[in-house]
């Protein structure tokens, strides 16, 4: 059976820190209150003039240079985002062409927050198809662009940045012991739109718009939908909770990923956290995890990792992957 395993992994974080100092000077709001209901303490923003597909471009080099490949031998990428560049094209094809690949496809993803994990599906299908062999997936935002900065219930919480890997097809045996994803779980519901959206967009508005939430909602919807995609993915690959190595979910709101955990019954020294230092950075925010805890060393090859999102849409997912 073929396998999509991760061979490199990169990420980039602009350069500009905000405090939640930062903040409090813009809106009614305190460091206190920031931390206690999400647990974040700063984010990034992206410079004037810096676009998306220049967060992913720097990600991308990263992981591709962290794999040793050739930018060349790529042929497909696919871009998982919500702020692209543009409305057309691609965001994907801007950083082909920033990369030097010429051959191959590019393409861009939307799925929101669970942006990464659905672009990971789709690369992990297309490998295992066989049409092609070297995937680069990238998960990049630029939020600030879309934040209302007077609106305390939602400035608050979101960051730039961007995260990336490559995918290389292996012959694996087809068990739980082989390396690369595993399995991946997406999901949707229509209904829950009005909770979190974008109020603008070119075919309606013909504006770029402001992200809206009814954030208590979301975080309702959350703590129930998501560990009922998680035991699904585990149970349905008779892998026990025990066996996870690494629990790295979409970093929205540490309280969040505290429920899940409990939920879970995973144990907090396995969850992978970085929402304190990058904030919600939608679909960048778990390869930005995963970058850091590959990094440090904690996910070393062969782990077992459990990879979960939840977003707009709504839209949500798993992936299980042996790293
Ligand atoms: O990435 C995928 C999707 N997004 C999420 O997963 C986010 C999910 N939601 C959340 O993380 C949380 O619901 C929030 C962090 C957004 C809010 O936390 P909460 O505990 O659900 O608070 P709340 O919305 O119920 O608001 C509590 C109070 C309100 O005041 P009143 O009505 O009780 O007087 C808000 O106006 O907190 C107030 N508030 C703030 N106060 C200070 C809201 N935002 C702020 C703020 N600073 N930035």
């Amino acid at each position: 059976m073929i396998r999509s395993v991760i061979r490199g992994i990169g990420s980039y974080l602009p350069d500009e820190v905000i405090t939640n100092a930062d903040l409090a000077k813009v809106v009614d709001t305190s460091d206190d209150w920031i931390r206690e209901r999400t647990g974040i303490t700063q984010r990034y923003r992206a410079a004037p003039g810096q676009m998306t597909s220049d967060l992913a471009t720097e990600a991308a080099r990263r992981a591709i240079d962290n794999a040793g490949f050739d930018p060349d031998t790529i042929d497909l990428i696919v871009l998982s985002t919500s702020t692209p560049d543009y409305t057309f094209p691609a965001t994907a094809t801007t950083v082909q062409a920033n990369l030097g690949i010429t051959g191959g496809a590019a393409f861009d993803v939307q799925a929101v927050c669970t942006g990464f994990v659905y672009a990971l599906a789709i690369a992990d299908n297309f490998i295992k198809a066989g049409t092609h062999s070297r995937v680069l997936v990238i998960g990049a935002e630029t939020y600030s662009r879309i934040l209302d900065w007077n609106d305390r219930n939602t400035c608050v919480l979101f960051g730039d940045g961007a995260g990336a890997v490559v995918l290389e097809a292996e012959q694996g045996d087809g068990t739980i012991a082989d390396r690369g994803i595993l399995a991946t779980r997406l999901r949707s519901d229509g209904r829950h739109k009005s909770r979190l959206y974008v109020d603008g967009g070119p075919s309606s508005t013909q504006t770029v718009g402001h992200l809206r939430m009814e954030g208590n909602q979301v975080f309702k919807l959350a703590v129930g939908m998501v560990p009922q995609v998680l035991h699904e993915i585990l149970d349905d690959n008779n892998v026990p909770m025990s066996d996870i190595d690494w629990f790295v979910p979409h970093q929205a709101n540490k309280r969040i990923i505290d429920a899940t955990e409990q939920k879970l019954g995973i144990g907090p020294e396995k969850v992978v956290l970085t929402v304190d230092l990058h904030a919600n950075t939608s679909s960048a925010s778990i390869p930005l995890a995963l970058d850091v805890a590959v990094k440090d060393g904690r996910i070393k090859p062969g782990h077992l990792v459990l990879l979960e999102a939840m977003g707009g849409g709504f839209t949500w997912g798993a992936a299980l992957v042996r790293w």
